[in-house]
């Protein structure tokens, strides 16, 4: 099988390319970060190649489409990771920051999408990462959950079209440096990166179109979407910073 993962570099997708290299697959990573990549090369070999590039970069859905043609590479199953929750703006509230969640959370993952559909051979199977908060939005970054939000509808809504099975994972906390605005780097709530990943490798199998991972994460949203407004925000509060 070979595969495309976004996100490669760290975290769920970099435990992710691990995982479907190590079951033998040919793996092709995008992130920004050249230095981390090319570790990762380093320690998988042959079977994973890399692009560094931005992916809100005018030009960056365009060159990794250029890498993939130029080595004849077409991947049955794409995994759309890469992501961002935080930027510069602790408020997480200026128009930059909006446009940032947006434009890598929504934007960024549809037009890879659609430039991978316009292929000679189109992927198979496309996994498209959300957030619980697509569900039931943190309070601190309402424009992170409105992009997840987005990009689990469109995802949704494109299953079957051109014959390519979509599928939505909306994931509740996993321990990477996504959660450093956390109070402790490591929570007993978040589940590690390996676990996502064997998760993500065997989705494409799974029927249904959106899933919630972990399963704790889908009950602990049942609970707190009763709960009044002003405790989920005080609750929510408390657990991010
Ligand atoms: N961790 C959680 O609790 C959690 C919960 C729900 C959903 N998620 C979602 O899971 C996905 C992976 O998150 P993570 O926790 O693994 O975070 P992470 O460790 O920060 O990894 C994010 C990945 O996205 C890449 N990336 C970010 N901006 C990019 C850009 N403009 N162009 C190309 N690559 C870019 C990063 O690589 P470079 O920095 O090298 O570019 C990195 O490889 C995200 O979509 C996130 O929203 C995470």
């Amino acid at each position: 099988m070979k595969a495309l993962v976004t996100g490669a570099s760290k975290g769920i997708g970099q435990a992710l390319v691990r995982e479907l290299v190590a079951a033998g697959h040919q793996v092709w990573g995008v992130a920004r970060t050249e230095g981390l990549l090319s570790e990762l090369a380093l320690e998988l070999g042959s079977q994973f190649k890399y692009i560094a590039v931005d992916l809100i970069a005018d030009t960056g859905v365009t060159a990794v489409l250029q890498a993939l043609d130029a080595a004849d590479f077409y991947p049955s199953e794409v995994f759309l990771v890469a992501g961002v929750y935080s930027s510069d703006d602790e408020t997480f509230s200026t128009p930059n920051h909006q446009q940032l969640m947006m434009d890598c959370n929504f934007m960024a993952p549809v037009k890879l999408y659609d430039a991978l559909m316009q292929r000679q051979h189109p992927p198979k199977h496309v996994v498209a990462v959300s957030s619980i908060f697509a569900l039931l939005p943190d309070p601190l970054n309402p424009a992170y959950a409105l992009a997840k939000t987005q990009l689990a509808q469109y995802f949704i809504q494109a299953n079957g079209k051109g014959g390519i099975r979509t599928k939505v994972v909306y994931l509740g906390p996993v321990n990477t440096a996504i959660n450093k605005h956390a109070k402790r780097r490591k929570s007993l709530m978040a589940i590690e990166p390996i676990q996502v990943a064997q998760f993500l490798h065997g989705l494409p199998k799974k029927s249904g179109v959106s899933h919630i991972y972990p399963f704790s994460a889908g009950i602990t949203y049942q609970i707190l979407r009763y709960l009044p407004e002003s405790v989920y925000t005080a609750l929510m509060n408390k657990a991010r910073r």
